[in-house]
């Protein structure tokens, strides 16, 4: 007997028993046993999210709302109400990019940013009802955004990684272990470019990417957290990000060293930054973050010189740098940049145009770069002071200025680091 014919045989014997069970149990018994078996054999709205093709569909009571949720789950509802989650629709940047004629005014943003909207009516390149007092109405879907209803209610039923008999006393509820994984967050957190033609069609690299970058991780032997462990460790539903200055400062570390040569004379800086406990590369997420390193040497005393720029077009970082590569130095400041270039090709629009590189640490990577300043080329003083001062952007100055950003809220100073070395050395 081969295997196939022996499982049908067995569910055959299953069915027979079952109906035979149904009869012997009478009528209303049997009723309920039946509707519970429709209303398993319905297939249930899935837990995980699709890249912002479609909103999320809840059907959960009206009288279900955060609030509600909060009033007994205080700690998970104060944590999200201070989160990015919380302010997804409503913040200044995405309000500003939403209604950009090019870019945005499409319901492919709210799918994600506000996926309780209303609108499952429109594919994802259609531009969503009333966008425009959307924003100046703020209807409750919006104030919203990212919320509990949206990771936590399918078909009316709340999705749970345990079931608890508690739990179940409290409100209905549907074991879904999908929560628990790096897929549920990739389903927002990793798309391409969406065509603004073909509702389901996307084109190009990943813009966002954190799912592939966190697979890469772990291929690379990073570690076992998940996203969950490092951005919600005991259920912490702030899900702090690039936007706490707090995660940022414990994951990059900057490290600077001078040391004075003879031949060719001059002054040998070396300059190291590192990224720890990060599980995707750095800046991850949206791709219009990015990160600086300023070197700059001067006289001790003198103030430091003002940075007119924070987004110099003109350097380009190499992806990787040689262990034994020296860059001669004789201007200041000295701009690293690390971020990911999405250029036509890297978008999928031109594949003819040349290929933008990928600056952003790895997770782990410690990357130094290596100065030489001939002794001719140094300030005059006696004594000299070299900083080094690495900084986060949320995104690009012409950006800011675009949307009406000042600098100061888009561009955090992870560390700086300062150091005297007196002049003697250069003159041995
Ligand atoms: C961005 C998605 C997201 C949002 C928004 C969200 N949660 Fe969660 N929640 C999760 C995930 C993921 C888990 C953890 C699942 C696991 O690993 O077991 C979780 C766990 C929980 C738990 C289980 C206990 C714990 O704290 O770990 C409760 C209770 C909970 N959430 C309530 C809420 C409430 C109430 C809100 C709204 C104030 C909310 N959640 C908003 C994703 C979310
Ligand atoms: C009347 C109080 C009450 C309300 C309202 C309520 N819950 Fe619960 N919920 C509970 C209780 C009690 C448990 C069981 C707690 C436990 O087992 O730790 C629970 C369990 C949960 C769990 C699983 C916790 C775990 O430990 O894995 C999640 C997730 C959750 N609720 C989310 C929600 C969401 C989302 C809402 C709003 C739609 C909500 N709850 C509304 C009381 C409530
Ligand atoms: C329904 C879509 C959705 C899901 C699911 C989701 N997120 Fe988010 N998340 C967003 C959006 C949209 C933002 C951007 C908010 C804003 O405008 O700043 C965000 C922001 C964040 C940030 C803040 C980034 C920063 O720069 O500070 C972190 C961290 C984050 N999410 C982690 C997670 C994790 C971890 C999960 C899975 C447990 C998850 N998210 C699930 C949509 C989602
Ligand atoms: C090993 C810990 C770790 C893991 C695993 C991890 N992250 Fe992060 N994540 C961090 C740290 C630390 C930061 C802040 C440093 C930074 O800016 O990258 C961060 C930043 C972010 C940001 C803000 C953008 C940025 O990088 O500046 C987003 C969004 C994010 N993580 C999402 C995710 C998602 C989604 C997953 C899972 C697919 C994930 N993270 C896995 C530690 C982790
Ligand atoms: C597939 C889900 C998804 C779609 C679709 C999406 N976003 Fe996002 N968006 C995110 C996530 C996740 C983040 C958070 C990543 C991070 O913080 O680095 C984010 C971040 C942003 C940010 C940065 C917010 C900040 O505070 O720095 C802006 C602005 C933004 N999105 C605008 C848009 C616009 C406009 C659209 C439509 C053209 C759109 N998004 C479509 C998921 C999505």
């Amino acid at each position: 007997m081969d295997p196939d014919s022996h499982r049908t045989q067995v569910r055959n014997a299953w069915v027979a028993g079952s109906v035979i069970l149904l009869v012997a149990a009478g009528v209303t018994t049997a009723g309920v046993c039946v509707q519970q078996m429709l209303e398993a054999s319905r297939p249930s709205t899935p837990a995980l999210f699709d890249h912002g093709l479609t909103p999320v569909n809840l059907q959960a009571p009206a009288t279900w709302t955060n609030r509600q949720c909060g009033s007994c789950h205080e700690k998970a509802y104060r944590q999200w109400k201070a989160s990015r989650h919380a302010v997804a629709a409503t913040n200044k940047k995405f309000h500003a990019q939403c209604i950009q004629p090019f870019d945005g005014r499409r319901q492919w943003c709210l799918n994600c940013h506000a996926p309780t909207n209303p609108n499952g009516d429109l594919l994802p390149t259609e531009e969503p009802h009333e966008l425009d007092s959307i924003f100046a109405d703020q209807p409750q879907w919006l104030v919203d955004g990212v919320d509990c209803l949206t990771c936590h209610v399918r078909d009316g039923k709340v999705l749970v990684t345990r079931v608890t008999s508690s739990g179940q006393a409290a409100h209905p509820v549907r074991l879904a272990p999908e929560l628990g994984t790096a897929e549920f967050c990739g389903g927002c957190h990793q798309f391409a470019f969406k065509s603004s033609h073909y509702g389901d069609e996307f084109h190009g690299q990943l813009q966002q990417a954190s799912m592939e970058e966190f697979l890469d991780f772990r291929r690379d032997g990073g570690g076992q957290e998940s996203c969950h462990d490092c951005h919600m460790a005991d259920g912490n539903h702030l899900m702090p990000g690039g936007y706490s200055n707090e995660m940022l400062n414990q994951a990059l570390e900057l490290d600077l060293a001078a040391s004075w040569q003879d031949q060719p004379a001059g002054l040998n800086l070396s300059v190291s930054v590192s990224a720890e406990g990060v599980g995707h590369r750095v800046p991850g997420g949206e791709h219009f973050r990015f990160l600086t390193l300023y070197t700059n040497l001067r006289n001790a005393g003198d103030p430091p010189s003002v940075i007119p720029f924070s987004e110099p077009e003109s350097v380009e970082s190499p992806s990787t740098v040689k262990p034994d590569s020296v860059t001669r130095v004789t201007a200041w400041p000295r701009i690293e940049i690390m971020r990911r270039h999405l250029g036509l090709r890297e978008r999928g629009l031109d594949p003819s145009a040349g290929e933008r590189l990928d600056t952003r640490l790895r997770p782990g990577e410690r990357r130094t770069f290596r100065y030489f300043v001939p002794v001719d080329a140094l300030p005059s003083g006696s004594m000299l002071t070299v900083s080094a001062e690495l900084r986060y952007h949320k995104m690009g100055d012409p950006d800011a200025r675009r949307f009406g950003f000042a600098l100061s809220e888009v561009i955090h100073t992870i560390v700086r680091t300062e150091q005297a070395i007196r002049r003697e050395g250069a003159d041995r």
